[in-house]
């Protein structure tokens, strides 16, 4: 597949220009389909090596680029090459660029695109990808749900690449809204309805109490000491906060396990405050804490240590910030987990206090710092359900499903289904997914649910439906996956243009292990889901012969599974019927 026809482009270009074959593999990029013209299926472009310092200008690029063209030797495997403005163009054997990908899709262990020598140069070692990290008690917003279907779009990408990847969920699980929390509950909780609707519950009992608070100020001094309470682990404080947090964890892991995603650790604030009392006793002890005139205590973080920038680690009252956990809880997780990289997922406002926290870790001491990265996305604008703002994730994914539901019981298949609602909630979930990682990430986007369910747009659902499509052509005409097939009959345009879409499989997943945006394997596969209807509209498989039946079924098997894992890695369970 790719893999190998970047390495022979590769080593006739290393015979000419006596560098390695990796300087050039990376360098070679399979040129999208297109429509227009006959397009060659791999380009090198010759200013870019020599900005890159890989070949030494000789006069001006176009001559040096045409006569490097004539130079090399065209080959069974590499038919044409070309000079065209800058680059050169390589046009692949038909017979053998169809025979090699096949032979690749076929292949057991099924990592299409994952396996390439592009990702021979990354080192692989342990991800923890912190992510969807929601507060309890308050909303889970929109930024909640960004987080969680983006980082766990980034831990599946990581682990396909070969990584051990660790989910951690980092809970908003202490600070002073326990305090209000605590307060709340001792005056309008009621533990029956804490049982019966405990995310709703503790809510309501939350916005009650500020509400109160506004008017009362007998409530903000009974948190204050309810949350001194916490702090000191003293009960009936303490053991009250246990319990609103392990129903609420439990409640989450209802929600996650319905859009699919897993976390290995359920951490949280709360973990860390002992730990975030020993930072700030190391930074004082590293002479980096300084004390402010209103008595809290900070870490200069300017250039020239003139305070112009810095980082609240203590209040005056001597207690933790959100920065200082995040501290502890990073010296802890590399501790316990030995990480090659840490990745945060979330909203874009905070940006700067993960520059902060990072550039604290490194002025700490901790090299590892460099790698850690934080992921920022944008704001998703007019979440609403039918039951107004959205409060609770539950209810997003039950209009989807509901909404989902409503279209699908249009069509005729729906009525054969055996579980209706739960292709609809998968598709729904789909759904969700495109519209989400369709544009970059940092980008803030409309909600809205007309447009994200259409069948035929660009949508999740346009890509279970095609799945689904090709499932039941697979399943109708038997899998023959295992029978020999001829290369030579899967020649036509239609087939060839996705052979050649498949050469950038690899490149895709490339692209979006460096810079983590789920939208290059977004767009891959939604144009392989076109290019799959029009070779499925000209390429019947019935009533042909049986060579040619076999043939183009195995291109279809092959889509199909590219098709399924790409979607998978998206974070979709594709479904087989819809
Ligand atoms: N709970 C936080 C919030 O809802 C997000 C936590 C992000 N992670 C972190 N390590 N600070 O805004």
């Amino acid at each position: 597949m790719a893999s190998f026809f970047r390495r022979s482009i590769a080593s006739k270009l290393s015979r000419i220009l006596g560098q390695s074959e990796e300087v050039f593999i990376g360098a070679l990029s399979a040129v999208p389909v297109s429509k227009k013209h006959l397009s060659p299926d791999f380009r090198l472009s010759v200013s870019t090596l020599i900005k890159n310092g890989v070949i030494s200008p000789k006069g001006d690029i176009q001559s040096q680029t045409e006569a490097l063209a004539k130079e090399l030797e065209q080959d069974s495997v590499v038919e044409e090459i070309s000079a065209g403005r800058g680059v050169i163009n390589f046009k692949l054997s038909r017979k053998v660029l169809v025979e090699k990908i096949l032979q690749q899709l076929g292949e057991r262990d099924f990592r299409f695109g994952a396996k390439s020598e592009l990702f021979a140069s990354l080192e692989k070692g342990t991800t923890l990808v912190e992510f969807s990290s929601p507060n309890i008690a308050k909303k889970f917003h929109a930024g909640h749900l960004r987080s969680t279907m983006i980082g766990n779009f980034i831990a599946n990408l990581k682990a396909s690449l070969g990584n051990d990847v660790i989910r951690v969920n980092y809970l908003g699980d202490w600070g002073m809204q326990f305090g209000m929390l605590g307060v709340g509950y001792q005056r309008f909780g009621c533990q029956e309805q804490l049982k019966k609707n405990p995310l709703q519950h503790l809510f309501d009992v939350y916005v009650q109490v500020n509400r109160e608070a506004e008017t009362c100020d007998d409530i903000s001094q009974a948190a204050r000491t309810f949350f001194r309470q916490l702090e000191k682990h003293e009960h009936p404080a303490l053991s009250l906060w246990q319990q609103f947090r392990e129903i609420t964890v439990e409640e989450y892991q209802k929600v996650y396990k319905r859009l699919g995603v897993q976390f290995d650790v359920y951490s949280g604030e709360s973990f860390h405050q002992e730990q975030a009392r020993e930072v700030v006793q190391q930074l004082q002890t590293q002479g980096l804490l300084k004390t402010t005139e209103r008595g809290t205590n900070v870490v200069d973080l300017s250039p020239s240590g003139d305070m112009s920038r810095y980082a609240t680690v203590l209040r005056s009252d001597g207690t933790s910030l959100y920065i200082t956990r995040d501290i502890a809880a990073a010296i802890n997780r590399k501790e316990n987990y030995h990480f090659d990289e840490m990745i945060y997922v979330t909203d874009k406002s905070q940006e700067t206090h993960f520059q902060q926290l990072f550039q604290i870790l490194s002025t700490m001491g901790h090299p590892w710092a460099e790698r850690c990265r934080h992921v920022g996305f944008g704001l998703i604008q007019g979440m609403k359900t039918r039951r107004g703002e959205v409060v609770f994730l539950e209810d997003v994914l039950d209009e989807a499903r509901s909404r989902m539901l409503k279209n699908m019981s249009l069509s005729k298949t729906t009525k054969q289904l055996d579980d209706p609602e739960n292709t609809a909630e998968k598709v729904g979930i789909s759904a969700l997914i495109v519209q989400d990682f369709k544009g970059p990430l940092t980008s803030d986007y409309t909600f809205d649910w007309d447009r994200m369910l259409q069948a035929h747009g660009d949508t999740g659902v346009f890509l279970q439906y095609t799945h689904a499509r090709l499932c039941s052509l697979i399943q109708r005409y038997g899998d023959g996956a295992g029978g020999a097939c001829d290369p030579s009959l899967l020649l036509e345009p239609r087939s060839i243009a996705v052979f050649q879409h498949l050469l950038r499989y690899d490149e895709v997943l490339y692209q979006a292990s460096q810079d983590l945006q789920p939208k290059h394997v977004v767009n891959f596969l939604l144009t392989l889901c076109h290019l799959a209807g029009s070779a499925h509209r000209e390429l019947q498989v019935g009533e042909r012969t049986q060579n040619v039946a076999q043939a183009r079924l195995r291109l279809f098997i092959g889509i199909c599974s590219v098709l399924a894992s790409g979607m998978r890695v998206l974070g979709m369970t594709p479904v087989k019927k819809m």
